[in-house]
């Protein structure tokens, strides 16, 4: 089959959240099974070229009076298409922030419009969350009947929080919609946008890409590792990890948490177990930066005051750091995400993938990919898995208390 992808994340060269990481992932998988996969990409300024092989122009077209520039390139050894409007419509600045909705609808026609004009007949158009969303509509109404009329369209929501209006007409015009776990599908069953198209709707567990996440073939670890040398390679690691933000050496538990600092993270959550992993003698490693300034204000105080009291024990890097992830995953025991919902969640994921152990919230894809040493024995076996980690219930610190306070004496 041919499918081709419209997205306006793309890992690693256009990430800002899981999106990114998921695109470049499903992309790969369906590709090694032997379908012909496409990417159509906005063209940001902000994109890092150099993760882009063979990368050049291809030809222009026009829509709507704007010349497209059309760049092709490689990216993690798939076929990616750059659209580039002249008018400078998508290259200032970066990924999100600016006259999004405007700009999206925009980069969904000329990625339609494209296809068109190349004769492209492909087999499945697939569209992601509330940006790439408005493709469904507009290949149904505008596009099916000029020649892309073979395509059925896959709309899949990892996120339901954001552009309600452009998810419902996605999914009244997609012929397939999904979403990324499937405890999330039935959390958001009953919700106006998706309740009439149940028939359609199905939760697909995202994956993490395993040559991408491989703590064996990690430039940004000192000590390249498997199961079989674990306990070195995370060794290795977390010294590095402390001695890069000036945490004392000592072998305590170490906590690492890497998110977007967003309400639905489980904020106040996170600060109790900021302060409970100090008052049990562990460590903590915060990897987040917040879209809403108020929220990254609240951190930046925060840790000015864990700064000077606790200097040797907690680092907040409130930033984005695609390598010092990649450390944090390997240098920590434990990797907290209390998040309040949580579509998918990648990073307990790759946390597993590099040895480290999750603590998490019983919530969506949480649920359905972390079995607590002590609950769930039962329901990781029936699915032939062993428990491989820590949750709770609840949205209050007692239930952080209940699973961090199992897992650090289990440390
Ligand atoms: P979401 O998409 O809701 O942000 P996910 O758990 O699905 O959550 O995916 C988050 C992805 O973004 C993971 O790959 C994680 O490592 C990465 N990530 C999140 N915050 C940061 C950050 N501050 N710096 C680097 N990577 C980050
Ligand atoms: C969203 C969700 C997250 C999911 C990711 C990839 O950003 O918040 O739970 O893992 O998309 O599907």
């Amino acid at each position: 089959m041919h499918i081709v992808h419209i997205a306006v994340e793309m890992a690693p060269i256009a990430k800002v959240g899981g999106l990114g990481d998921v695109v470049t992932s499903l992309s790969r998988a369906v590709q090694d099974l032997g379908h012909t996969v496409n990417i159509i990409l906005p063209k940001y300024d902000c994109m890092n070229l150099s993760n882009v092989k063979d990368f050049h122009y291809t030809r222009s077209f026009f829509w709507s009076g704007t010349e497209i520039k059309v760049w092709f390139g490689r990216v993690e050894g798939l076929s990616v298409y750059f659209l580039e409007p002249q008018d400078g419509k998508f290259s200032v600045g970066c990924i999100y922030g600016r006259n999004d909705a405007e700009r999206f609808g925009f980069f969904c026609h000329v990625a339609l419009e494209y296809l068109l004009q190349t004769g492209s007949h492909p087999d499945i158009l697939h569209c992601h969350d509330w940006s790439s969303a408005p493709v469904a509509w507009l290949f149904k109404e505008h596009y099916k009947q000029y020649g892309l009329s073979s395509a059925r369209v896959v709309f899949t929501i990892h996120n339901l929080e954001f552009g309600a209006h452009f998810i419902g007409k996605a999914m009244t015009y997609s012929d397939m919609a999904t979403t990324v776990s499937h405890t999330y599908s039935k959390e958001v069953s009953g919700n106006p946008l998706i309740s009439p198209h149940l028939h359609k709707f199905h939760g697909i567990l995202n994956g993490i890409d395993p040559d991408i996440w491989d703590p064996y073939n990690d430039n940004f670890i000192p000590v390249n590792y498997t199961s079989e040398n674990v306990v070195e390679g995370k060794k290795a690691a977390k010294i590095t990890l402390q001695q890069k933000l000036g945490l004392s050496q000592s072998d305590q538990p170490l906590v690492g948490i890497i998110t977007r600092l967003t309400v639905q993270k489980g904020i106040h959550l996170i600060k109790h177990a900021i302060w409970r992993t100090i008052e049990r003698h562990g460590q903590v490693v915060l990897l987040g930066s917040a879209p809403d300034p108020r929220i990254q204000n609240e951190f930046v105080n925060l840790s000015n005051q864990l700064h000077s009291s606790h200097g040797d024990c907690v680092r907040l890097c409130l930033t984005y750091d695609e390598p010092l992830s990649h450390l944090i995953y390997a240098g920590s025991d434990f990797i907290l995400v209390p998040s309040l919902f949580e579509p998918c969640g990648l990073t307990q994921l790759i946390a597993m993938r590099y040895g480290a152990i999750p603590v998490v919230r019983r919530t969506g894809g949480l649920y359905d990919t972390v079995f607590d040493v002590d609950n769930d024995k039962d329901r990781a076996q029936i699915q032939g898995l062993e428990p491989n980690g820590f949750s709770f219930e609840g949205a209050d610190s007692s239930g952080v208390d209940y699973a961090l306070n199992r897992a650090i004496s289990a440390w």
